[in-house]
């Protein structure tokens, strides 16, 4: 199986972004999974019905999220909607709308939530870090073995689909050790949240997939996504202000190219895919 990943899809510019570049990256890298982490795709923080419409229209077949899954109007009632293809951070209270994994299945193109693991092409986790964060999320470790106990427990590893993991953290440490303590036990542990990406793909010894953080779909002049101007009062004067998204273009692509092999379910290549546009045409 091949999948393609894009990071934090950062506001319109992003969403722009995604729609030039998903049809000419399907062409050339032929994946049989799209997926996005959408937590940015509403006005730089949250999620909406248009933001997700438009990135089902441009090929995302799922949307993972992160610490601003749940800002926008109706973030709940979408997260809570288990006909679309969203996910959220899965070490969360057992209250939060959403859910934190989910199998899918891909018919017609498109990405389908499935209950018998049977009828799923991957199983998609979604992990929250737990260092410089506003919230004390519980353990993303922890979390991840009882996940894993639920649904590999039983049966042949063999027999289970992909297992993708979107590991929305701000810590390289805390990024790697995760990877470490998946290897073999997943598929790819690939990292998000940090808007810039990072050198470090790789495969682990036991066949997982690594990368610290991929780095958004958004406005190349900004900062992680955000206003140039604003963003340096804040830290330059230690004014508290409000950033809007920054323009674009210029727009900058970062993604991941992953092959897992349909046997042992390891990944057997890890790719990052960068692109700056000047323009999309
Ligand atoms: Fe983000
Ligand atoms: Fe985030």
């Amino acid at each position: 199986m091949r999948i393609l990943f894009f990071g934090d899809v950062f506001g319109r510019p992003g969403r722009e972004a995604l729609a030039y570049i998903v049809p000419r990256w399907k062409e050339a890298h032929r994946p049989d999974c799209i997926i996005a982490n959408g937590e940015n795709m509403s006005h730089g923080a949250g999620i909406s019905e248009r933001s997700i419409e438009a990135l089902l229209s441009a090929g995302i077949q799922i949307i993972t999220g992160g610490n601003h899954s749940f800002e926008g109007k109706n973030a709940s009632a979408l997260l809570n909607d288990s006909s679309l293809p969203l996910v959220r951070p899965a070490n969360m209270p057992s209250d939060a709308p959403g859910r934190g994994f989910a199998y899918f299945g891909i018919k017609n193109g498109k990405a389908v939530s499935c209950e018998d693991v049977e009828d799923a092409a991957i199983l998609v986790i979604n992990l929250i870090g737990q260092t410089h964060m506003r919230y004390h999320y519980p353990s993303p470790f922890r979390e991840a073995d009882l996940i894993l106990e639920k649904t590999i427990a039983s049966g042949a590893r063999e027999m289970h689909p992909p297992i993708f993991v979107d590991w929305h953290a701000d810590v390289s440490s805390e990024k790697v050790a995760l990877g470490w303590y998946l290897d073999g036990r997943v598929s790819a542990v690939v990292g998000t949240h940090g808007h810039t990406p990072t050198a470090d793909a790789r495969i682990l010894p036991n066949g997982t997939g690594l990368i610290s953080d991929v780095g958004m779909v958004g406005p190349h002049y900004s900062v992680i996504g955000q206003e140039i101007t604003a963003n340096l009062e804040r830290f330059v004067r230690q004014v508290p202000k409000k950033v809007d998204v920054a323009p674009a273009p210029p727009y900058e692509i970062n993604a991941v190219l992953l092959d897992i092999d349909d046997t042992t379910k390891k990944t057997t290549t890890i790719r990052h895919l960068r692109s700056i546009l000047e323009a999309l045409s």
